[in-house]
């Protein structure tokens, strides 16, 4: 409802518009430096109703364009965040941003589209996606959605192939962590990683030894160490690179694509580059918190301060984030999600006196496009075209809606940010647009920021202000068969082949 949108969006500060008059539907950027994933160039960008409708040097319009004058910035299709969980239910609590704070949030920080994780309800994908078509009605920008397989049946696998046909879900994510809740055995996997497959859909992992991990929190317990520290020392790097690289090996043995979530360790990372040295497709997704920070937060005598990184798979030692940031540099790594699942101080004081209550997560929905270029291009490890594919081109290519979303160019919805690199971005619990009283990269400061987002046509943020309007995001149908299934039915054609091969057996003399 109305009320329940204005008291939200004073909660948090937000501007309130709800003329759609003041929001103008054309306008012309111009002057900026287009940025595609493959082309930079100088000019004009012209929208309308939603849509860019031309792009190129010198577009004359007549009275009632709002021109927005782009000279001397960057002007990228919007971010789009292939990894966030709101208003999900877990560990006991929800998640404190909702589909209209967390998506303010990314609107603020020039994400303009995200894909969320739903969770079955006892199991049933049909409840669970319905709950998720509920939560996801406070939208503010546009969305898809996963789907997270939590137990198996012959109405499970029956659901995922409606979730596909009739629903507009292409991905569903496999947790190997989570023991006693998400968690699947390998059998399960197996049959998920297989109806994935015949669905053209992409299977997703959360790779952690869920088993070990049980057994590493046991250690811990035992050992006294009852602190947020314990949620790194009880899950290694080791835990995580067998996880990745038995997903990897079972997706080799179906011969079907795999997406492996939230890649924190080298171990995770080197599992990722040896399968794809031997030619096999999997997508590995770096997410904003492992690349940018390290665990000695984890150690900071104070609970808040330390229970606010607990996220799974752990943040690392330091070097990891450095390795992953070169494999993300070199492309072994693809995009860059953020995993943003946040969770208060009170939330995170579930876990005073034990870290395995300690409710798992962390932000980055408004940070990751800022974190990403200060941390990536500013350090010349990518360039500004490689910027746009790992923040919003490459995911529209996975989940098959390229180039709707994640272009620049005539017929793409208009989701397009304007970025000035001379400018300067300060993170702060403070002043962010989460609903969360705590930021993991609280008083961080970096070079460029998003001066302009612009959704659907309508500008949402400038001059440091957002206008947005609950319920004006749009659900975005995503259809199977990416392009990493090009050539998997040859392969497997001559996989059948080799069986069928004939054997002209020497028959034993009797
Ligand atoms: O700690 C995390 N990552 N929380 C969200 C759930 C998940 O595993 O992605
Ligand atoms: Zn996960
Ligand atoms: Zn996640
Ligand atoms: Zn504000």
């Amino acid at each position: 409802s109305p009320l329940f949108g204005l008291s939200q969006i004073c909660e948090s500060g937000i501007g309130y518009c709800d003329s759609e008059s003041v929001l103008s539907s054309k306008i012309l950027i111009a002057g900026g430096t287009v940025v595609n994933a493959d082309h930079q160039e100088v000019a004009d960008v012209y929208v309308e109703d939603g849509v860019i409708v031309d792009v190129r040097p010198n577009i004359k319009v007549s009275d009632g364009v709002r021109i927005i004058d782009a000279t001397g910035k960057f002007v990228m299709p919007g971010g789009i965040d292939p990894h966030t969980h709101l208003a999900m239910e877990f560990m006991g609590t929800e998640t404190i941003d909702n589909f209209f704070s967390g998506q303010a949030a990314a609107l603020a920080g020039g994400t303009t589209m995200h894909i969320d994780f739903v969770i079955p309800v006892q199991g049933s994908l049909s409840k669970g996606y319905e709950a998720y078509v509920e939560k996801a009605k406070l939208s503010c920008m546009d969305y898809g959605f996963h789907m997270a397989i939590t137990k198996w049946d012959d109405t499970v696998s029956k659901e995922m192939e409606i979730m596909v046909k009739e629903k507009g879900i292409n991905s569903f994510k496999f947790f190997m962590a989570y023991k006693g809740s998400l968690m699947i055995s390998d059998e399960l996997l197996l049959e998920g990683l297989k109806q994935c497959k015949s669905l053209g859909a992409l299977a997703m992992v959360h790779a952690e030894n869920g088993d070990a991990v049980f057994e590493g929190q046991k250690r811990m317990i035992e050992l006294g160490i009852t602190g947020p520290e314990g949620h790194a020392l009880s899950r290694p790097p080791v835990l995580e690179g067998e996880a990745t690289a038995r997903a990897i090996r079972l997706a080799a043995f179906v011969n079907t694509p795999l997406y492996v979530v939230h890649v924190m360790s080298i171990d995770a990372m080197e599992e990722i580059a040896r399968a794809q040295k031997s030619g096999q497709k999997v997508i590995g997704e770096p997410v904003v918190s492992g690349l940018v920070l390290d665990d000695s937060v984890l150690w900071d005598p104070d609970f808040i301060t330390a229970a606010k990184f607990v996220m799974s798979p752990p943040i690392r030692a330091p070097g990891h984030g450095k390795a992953l940031q070169a494999a993300l540099s070199t492309g072994i790594l693809k995009l860059v999600g953020t995993d943003h699942c946040t969770f208060n101080s009170t939330q995170k004081s579930f876990g005073i006196d034990d870290f395995r209550k300690i409710p798992n997560g962390v932000n980055g929905l408004e940070e990751r496009m800022h974190l990403v270029w200060d941390t990536m291009v500013e350090s010349g490890q990518l360039s500004v075209t490689d910027f746009v594919r790992v923040t919003s081109t490459e995911c529209a290519k996975l989940f098959n809606i390229y180039p709707r979303k994640g272009a620049i160019r005539a017929g793409s919805d208009a989701d397009i940010i304007i970025f000035n690199p001379n400018s300067t971005f300060h993170i702060s619990a403070s002043s962010h647009h989460s609903r969360s009283d705590t930021n993991v990269y609280e008083g961080r400061n970096g070079k460029g920021k998003v001066e302009v987002t612009i959704a659907g046509g309508k500008i949402v943020w400038e001059n440091d202000e957002l206008k947005v309007v609950p319920g004006s995001g749009k659900y975005i149908s995503m259809p199977p068969f990416n392009y990493l299934y090009n050539g998997i039915d040859k392969a497997d054609e001559n996989y059948l082949t080799s069986l069928k091969a004939p054997v002209n057996r020497i028959k034993p003399s009797l």
